[in-house]
């Protein structure tokens, strides 16, 4: 099987090579590829438990693999301890020292290394790593006199303040309210941007993957199922876990029934479903495979039950949601199907009970591998 999470290894600053990681019971990580290109966020994105601290901790050095290589540009760093690489880390939890000037903080960062800086530098880096923050003039402060908010900036400034090409970011926003939290995520992706440097951040909420991201890597059980631009595995889900795990979907199975001019018609027990027949990344269709077909709720349409080419099912209910009003209709299969609808003034006057088609374009009927 090809390395999922492999790129170009020319540019590459971070390079995970066949990396396993075992704690009694559990392989961690499993066999792991992953390429991380100069300037690129990158977002390890999974449930709890897949391995995202630990491929990170590895990254960082705080962890030995039990197989595989580390590689920071062409250099193998498997066995360099993390305070002689290249990289800094900000945690969930901000770890900051309460006895210790937010300054401190910040310069404590620029004390550990090899590096012996001059006085004169450590001052300038702090200055300047506080207004990359905008946090000029808190100094002075203690952690304790700060929120949560400022408390996070302060972890990130003391990781940026030494001029790491990479930094790694478990959960960081976690700890953060909701509207905090989505101001956070603007702050560091412009950080990151006016930074140019490589971003690996980690995090199990879709929303802010997708929102953040260069690439996302979806990981699973240890392994990385996926990899690549947020709407590549948005709209392309490679498997059902990563389409019900990012966003809503809808799935259903049946049997390639006929094949024409590239698309094959999919016989489900609620309809005959057209699905490109193309290679798709998987093998390409032919006459009585059996395929998984996802559509996400926002490509559907409603139609006349009897609608040609329609899948015909019955309204369940609706959430209305002020911009948009989220349906739940039933198939004739029995499954629970949700549709997306805007609001933005068509009429769907559709009462729980009544029968209604449901329509979408052959292309984003979406074959999944498994
Ligand atoms: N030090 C350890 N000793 C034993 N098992 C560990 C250790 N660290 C992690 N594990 C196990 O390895 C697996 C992966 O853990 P990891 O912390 O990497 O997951 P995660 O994706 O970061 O999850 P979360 O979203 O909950 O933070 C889990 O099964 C976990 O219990
Ligand atoms: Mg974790």
């Amino acid at each position: 099987m090809p390395p999922v999470g492999a790129g170009s290894l020319v540019t590459a600053v971070v390079s995970v090579r066949s990396v396993t990681k075992r704690y009694p019971g559990v392989a961690a990580v499993d066999g792991v590829w992953l390429d991380i290109e100069d300037g690129q966020f990158v977002t390890l994105l999974g449930p709890s438990g897949c391995g995202k601290t630990t491929l990170l901790r590895l990254i960082a050095g705080f962890e030995t693999p039990d197989e595989g290589q580390v590689y920071f540009g062409t250099n193998d760093v498997t066995h360099v301890p993390p305070h002689e690489r290249d990289v800094h880390t900000v945690f969930q939890q901000y770890a900051l020292f309460p006895h210790l000037s937010v300054a401190d903080n910040v310069a404590f960062g620029l004390r550990r290394g090899r590096v012996r800086r001059p006085a004169g530098e450590v001052a300038r880096r702090v200055r300047e790593s506080l207004e990359l923050v905008r946090l000029t003039g808190y100094g002075d402060r203690m952690p304790a006199q700060l929120s949560g908010g400022q408390q996070q900036r302060v972890a990130i400034a003391r990781a940026v303040a030494p001029g790491p090409r990479i930094l790694l970011l478990d959960e960081p926003l976690g700890a953060l309210d909701r509207k905090l939290r989505e101001a956070m995520q603007i702050e560091l992706k412009q950080l990151q941007r006016q930074l140019g440097i490589s971003f690996v951040f980690v995090t199990h909420d879709q929303d802010e993957a997708l929102a953040m991201s260069d690439v996302v890597v979806v990981m699973k059980e240890g392994k990385i199922e996926q990899k690549g631009e947020p709407s590549e595995i948005y709209e392309h889900p490679r498997t059902r876990f990563i389409a019900e795990f990012v966003g809503v979907t809808n799935v259903i199975v049946g049997d390639v029934e006929s094949i024409d001019a590239g698309l094959a018609s999919v016989r489900t027990p609620a309809g005959i479903v057209p699905v490109s027949a193309a290679a798709n990344g998987g093998p390409a269709l032919s006459m009585g495979d059996r395929v998984s077909v996802a559509v996400r709720p926002e490509k559907i349409r409603f139609a006349e039950a009897r609608a040609a080419g329609a899948i015909a099912c019955r309204v369940e209910d609706a959430r209305y949601l002020g911009d948009v009003t989220h349906w739940r209709v039933r198939l004739l299969d029995g499954s629970t199907w949700t549709v997306f609808a805007q609001n933005d003034g068509t009429p769907e006057p559709l009462e729980p009970g009544a029968e209604v088609g449901l329509v979408w374009e052959s292309n984003h009927a979406v074959r999944l591998e498994s």
